[in-house]
C-alpha cells in the first residue's frame, strides 16, 4: 500500500495528530534515534526558506538517512521549462519521501497525486503549511497542557498566511474560541472561516491587536508577507500594521504566550523576546522533533 502523504491537515486525524506529538515528545527526550539508515529523502525547496528545510534536514540526519534536493530551482531543469510533474517523477526515482515547499497553491497536491512515494508539503503557497501546523500544535501543548478550550489569537495577514490558514482549521477539533486580528484587506479567507462556522466555533474579529490580548491564551503573531501581494502600494499601506511592544503584554494572562512561524519584520518588537511569554524560537526549535515524528510516522518506522 502507498505510504501517506500529508499535504492539507484535514488529511489527518485528531488521533493521528495526538500520535505524531507524542512521538514528537519521544524525539525531543532524545533526538539521536538511527531510524533512516538506508533512506533517501528529497527535499525540494522552490520558494525560500531557513527554520523548515534546516529543521527537515537536520530530523533526517539526526534519524541516520540522508538528503538529496535543491534550495532553489533555478540550479534545476526546471530553469530549462521542465514541468512540476516530470521534476516529481524523476525524484521519485531516487527518494523515498518527498518533501516539498512551492509557490503554487495546490502543487503539493499535485505532486502527490503523480508520485508514488509520499509527499510532504513544506508550504504551497498562500495555501497550507501543515507540519508548521504540526509543530505549532505540540508548541500549545507544550506550554498550555492542553490543546481543549483555548482562546487563540492569530495577529497580522490572514488572508495569505498558510500557516494561519493550517492551525485555524486544525484548532477546530479542539473546541477554540478565535480571535482575528488582521487589516480589512488580510481577513481570514471564507474558505478558512467555513471551518469555523461549521463547527460552531465562537470567532471574534478585530483591527486592533490590544482589543484581544488580555483574553488571549496564545497570541499567534505573523509576518504581513510582501511577496504575496500583486499590487506594492496595498503592501505598503499595511505593513506596519501590527508591532507588538513589551508594554503591550502588561495585561496578559498569566498562560499567555507569543507565538511566530517564524521569519519575523518587524511585528515583535526584539524587546520582547527576553519576556516569559516569548516562546517563538523554542517553537522553531520543536520544529525538528516534530519533523523526526512526522517522517517516523509515515514511513511507519515507530
Ligand atoms: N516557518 C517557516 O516556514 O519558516 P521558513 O520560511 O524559514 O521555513
Amino acid at each position: 500500500m502507498k505510504q501517506k502523504s500529508l499535504v492539507s491537515i484535514n488529511d489527518y486525524s485528531k488521533e493521528e495528530i495526538y500520535e505524531i506529538l507524542e512521538l514528537a515528545k519521544s524525539f525531543e527526550e532524545n533526538p539521536n534515534q538511527d531510524l533512516l539508515k538506508g533512506v533517501v529523502v528529497g527535499v525540494l525547496f522552490f520558494e525560500p526558506s531557513t527554520r523548515t528545510r534546516l529543521s527537515f534536514e537536520a530530523a533526517i540526519q539526526r534519524m541516520g538517512g540522508r538528503v538529496i534536493g535543491f534550495t532553489d530551482a533555478g540550479s534545476s531543469s526546471v530553469k530549462k521549462g521542465e514541468s512540476l510533474k516530470d521534476t516529481i517523477q524523476t525524484v521519485n526515482q531516487y527518494a523515498d519521501l518527498i518533501v516539498m515547499r512551492h509557490p503554487v497553491e495546490g502543487s503539493a497536491r499535485h505532486a502527490s497525486e503523480v508520485a508514488n512515494i509520499p509527499i510532504i508539503n513544506a508550504g504551497d503557497g498562500a495555501n497550507q503549511h501543515p507540519t508548521q501546523c504540526l509543530l505549532d500544535l505540540y508548541t500549545i501543548l507544550q506550554t498550555q497542557g492542553t490543546l481543549d478550550n483555548l482562546n487563540m489569537t492569530f495577529v497580522g495577514d490572514l488572508k495569505y498566511g498558510r500557516t494561519v490558514h493550517s492551525l485555524a482549521i486544525a484548532m477546530n477539533m479542539f473546541n477554540t474560541t478565535f480571535h482575528l486580528v488582521s487589516p480589512i484587506e488580510l481577513k481570514l479567507p471564507s474558505a478558512v472561516k467555513i471551518h469555523i462556522k461549521d463547527k460552531k466555533q465562537p470567532y471574534y474579529q478585530y483591527t486592533e491587536l490590544a482589543d484581544a490580548i488580555p483574553q488571549s491564551d496564545i497570541l499567534y503573531m505573523t509576518r504581513i508577507q510582501a511577496e504575496r501581494f500583486s499590487d506594492p502600494m496595498e503592501y505598503e499601506r499595511v505593513k506596519n500594521s501590527y508591532i507588538l511592544k513589551p508594554d503591550m503584554l502588561k495585561e496578559s494572562k498569566p498562560n499567555l504566550k507569543v507565538l511566530h512561524p517564524l521569519p519575523r519584520v518587524n511585528e515583535i518588537d526584539t524587546g520582547v523576546d527576553s519576556m516569559e511569554q516569548a516562546y517563538y524560537f523554542k517553537q522553531a526549535q520543536n520544529g525538528m522533533f516534530v519533523r523526526q515524528a512526522l517522517i517516523a510516522h509515515i514511513l511507519g518506522l515507530k
